[in-house]
């Protein structure tokens, strides 16, 4: 069986389930509640007093009201309209206006398991509430000593998926940011094709590689990814690469949470040189660049994307929207929703 258009945009539109999502920088969560939208739901979360981070369904099990209007109480949370106690794996464990009436005991709101990673908060999403989280692997540079990050994070009026199709599109580095300070080089025409890989698939530009914005990866690691590296011009100081590794996260209203980190091969004095090169000289050129997107993909049309004329270069967008239909199709099916 397969799932409707109308349903399978509904999915696709709130994101994929039964995977880990950044939802935050980690900096943002502190011991007050904060309520954020994010997958189709409204999501309140805090640190308890061993800084653990909670995260659950911004929503009273009682009559509705938004439980980050409450008090925190270490691990739990007091609604603010009749005091229900809701503990971080969502059972209401205390309804002080009518004690041992029904509602005491219920595990009755969702709970989000949370990682703490590479400075960012995780959610795994499942398809049922309750469900055990899969594993959730990071690409390795995020964890490696060898390289050292910057996250970057920025909220964009415009579909997650027009940020993963940007990002998909390496040819367009060589028009779109042909002023920036990092992809003047090289040519403006390329034939690109498709690598497999583990768990995802690399598009590149035949024959150039390590000039300009020249390839693009994707992988599904219990997370989906996309990574690229630009060659950094002599002016960003020693270490490799310009590595981006991003994740993009649907928010409410065709808003996109989006994580990228900014990675460099590079050790001993040479990471401290970059790390205050980036932060004096480098940080505020590459937010330029990512303006010119953030620009471009406010101003997209919702649905602008039903009618395009596509061509070679569009071949790894092709392929990544395919990976998440069927990926979303399957959710769907397995579900028995469809
Ligand atoms: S709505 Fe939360 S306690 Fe009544
Ligand atoms: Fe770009």
């Amino acid at each position: 069986m397969t799932a409707s258009a109308d349903i399978l945009e509904n999915r696709l539109r709130v994101g994929h389930r039964n995977m880990w999502h950044p939802v935050l920088p980690a900096h943002f969560v502190t011991s007050s509640p904060r309520s954020i939208f994010r997958l189709g739901f409204r999501i309140v979360l805090w640190r308890d007093e061993e800084n653990r981070v909670i995260a659950l369904e911004d929503h009273c099990p009682h009559r509705g009201a938004p439980l980050s209007q409450g008090t925190v109480m270490d691990d739990k949370i007091a609604c603010p309209y009749h005091g229900v106690q809701v503990d971080g794996t969502g059972v209401a464990v205390s309804v002080p206006g009518s004690p041992g009436c029904r509602l005491e005991g219920m595990r009755a709101t969702r709970s989000f398991p949370v990682q703490e990673r590479a400075g960012a908060i995780f959610l795994f999403v499942s398809e049922k509430p309750n469900t055990e989280p899969s594993e959730l692997i990071l690409p390795s540079e995020l964890e490696s000593d060898e390289y050292s990050h910057f996250l970057c994070y920025t909220e964009w009026g415009g579909d997650y998926r027009y940020v993963y199709d940007n990002v998909m599109d390496p040819m367009h580095g060589t028009f779109l940011h042909h002023h920036s300070h990092s992809m003047a080089e090289g040519s403006t025409q390329a034939n690109f094709k498709v690598r497999e890989i583990d768990n995802g698939f690399v598009f590149e530009k035949d024959g150039q590689r390590g000039v300009n914005f020249d390839w693009t990866e994707f992988v599904d690691t219990g997370a989906h990814w996309l990574k690229l590296e630009i060659p950094y011009p002599k002016t960003g100081g020693p270490g490799g690469n310009f590595m981006i590794i991003g994740s993009y996260t649907p928010m409410q209203d065709g808003w996109t949470a989006v994580f990228h980190w900014r990675a460099r091969k590079v050790s001993g004095w040479q990471r401290d040189a970059w790390r205050f090169l980036y932060k004096n000289r480098l940080e505020y050129r590459h937010w330029q660049v990512l303006e010119q997107d953030r620009v471009l993909i406010e101003d997209y049309q919702p649905g602008a994307n039903l009618r395009e004329i596509l061509y070679q270069h569009d071949m790894g967008l092709v392929r990544l929207r395919r990976y998440f239909k069927q990926k979303a199709e399957k959710q769907l099916v397995d579900a028995g929703l469809v």
